[in-house]
């Protein structure tokens, strides 16, 4: 069947067609294609047409599509273990790989997405500390938790929504907004409510208003000012685990987190969250400890084992793959600010390992969610579509990061390029 015949199908059973907003494609004046298969760097959608994919998923499929050994392990598990609602050895082996990889990392629960994993984590910072309140990020987006839905970035900035309808005040009366790489703003609201505050959440690199790093002084200050009054700092690495760098955001701060969320690479493409800290944290969790959070599916068997034949995989190559990642990354950047320099596209381009955005601006800069926003969405939009029509496949959206995979090659890249090349703004 055709794609469009599809998706309008999908609209009178899902909303807006899809079960996750940012995929219906809203505001590009596109269609998505509906996809049916994927292998390595290509996915094929149900006409047939081949797209070299820089979304992965959203960020998962590190290895890219149906890895040999990840689909080895699925079957193989599957045939002995699907769901017990148990404790398994599989559960053991993750929670070991975790806690090995991560020196902050003593103790870990198991969920079922990244929202999870960070909407937990929050509960836990509160019922350690006994506080309430929480500071995030204009722009970071950690996932659909009601007291999250403000100033978020990823689809809720997409689709250009303020912050999410059935949120109710109290929900969100904890939560302050601070400026990504300000320490003022971050200082002020420490000197307002300080004793107060139980948390502070972070992507470390953020990924969902396009990627922006994090400065090194400014993730000093919020390492000191959490210290000063005892609240915890939360790396939010649903995105950057296992991407940025093997040992994902931590690796590169000299400020350390106490409490850090995974999903996407970790559950290698299966639904999978997890949260993690210092054992005197953790075990304030239920059974040990009065903070309550469970989950029937949490640490199934089959993710477990799609999860561990991935990072196993990206731990017996690390130095070969994250070379492989990064290079292509720099051989992608370098290619679309030459070309933009020849057509004078006015852009800047930030990126981290295999993490890039393209941002449609004048700034030389972008550092956080103001400088995003200066952004020509016009151009986004036509660029968009270029690529989508000539078989790239990137995010819907100026505000996401493309990714790239060990399965991505040097042609790829210069397939990009040469797409690109042609694009008119
Ligand atoms: C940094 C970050 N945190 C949390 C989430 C939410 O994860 P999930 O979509 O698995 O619920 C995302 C999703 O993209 C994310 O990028």
């Amino acid at each position: 069947m055709r794609n469009d015949v599809i998706f309008h199908e999908s609209k009178k059973y899902m909303p807006g067609g899809v079960n996750s907003p940012v995929r219906s494609y809203k505001n590009t004046g596109m269609t998505p294609p509906i996809i049916k298969s994927g292998k390595g760097a290509i996915i094929i959608d149900e006409e047939g047409k081949e797209y070299i994919d820089f979304v992965l998923a959203w960020g998962p499929m590190i290895l890219g599509h149906s890895d040999r050994d990840v689909v080895k392990a699925i079957k193989e598990v599957s045939e002995s273990a699907i769901a017990f609602g148990a404790p398994t050895e599989l559960e053991l082996a993750m929670a070991k790989f975790l806690c090995k990889n991560s020196e902050n990392v003593e103790m870990i629960r198991m969920v079922n997405s990244g929202t999870e994993a960070t909407m937990s984590a929050i509960k836990l910072a509160r019922g350690y500390t006994k506080k309430n309140k929480i500071i995030k990020f204009a722009g970071c987006y950690h996932g659909h938790f009601d007291g999250f839905l403000v100033e978020a970035g990823s689809g809720v900035l997409t689709n250009g929504i303020p912050g999410s309808l059935g949120v109710p005040e109290d929900s969100i009366k904890n939560t302050l907004i601070a400026v990504y790489n300000d320490k003022d703003s971050v200082k002020s609201l420490f000197d307002k409510y300080g004793n107060d505050i139980a948390g502070v959440i972070i992507e470390p690199v953020a990924g969902n208003m396009g990627v922006i790093k994090a400065e090194e002084d400014f993730m000093n200050l919020l390492r000191e000012e959490c210290d000063k009054y005892g609240a915890l700092l939360i790396f939010d690495e649903v995105m950057s685990g296992f991407r940025v760098s093997y040992e994902g955001a931590q690796k590169l701060f000299t400020a350390k987190p106490d409490l850090v969320t995974y999903a996407k690479i970790i559950g290698g493409g299966l639904p999978c969250g997890v949260y993690g800290g210092k054992k005197e944290i953790m075990e304030c969790l239920s059974p040990v400890g009065e903070v309550y959070q469970a989950g029937t599916m949490s640490g199934n068997p089959i993710v477990m084992a799609a999860g561990l034949a991935t990072l196993n995989k990206l731990r017996n190559n690390k130095e070969e793959y994250y070379e492989k990642i990064d290079s292509l990354g720099k051989l992608l950047e370098d290619g679309l600010l030459d070309i933009a320099k020849e057509k004078s596209i006015p852009l800047t381009i930030n990126r981290y390992g295999g993490m890039l955005t393209i941002f449609f601006t004048t700034l030389k800069e972008v550092r956080n969610y103001e400088d995003v926003k200066t952004c020509d969405a016009e151009i986004f939009k036509k660029y968009f579509k270029h690529m989508i029509e000539n078989g790239i496949n990137i995010p819907p959206s100026q505000y996401e990061a493309l990714f790239l995979s060990v399965a991505h090659t040097e042609d790829h890249i210069n397939k990009f390029l040469e797409v690109f090349r042609n694009f008119n703004i």
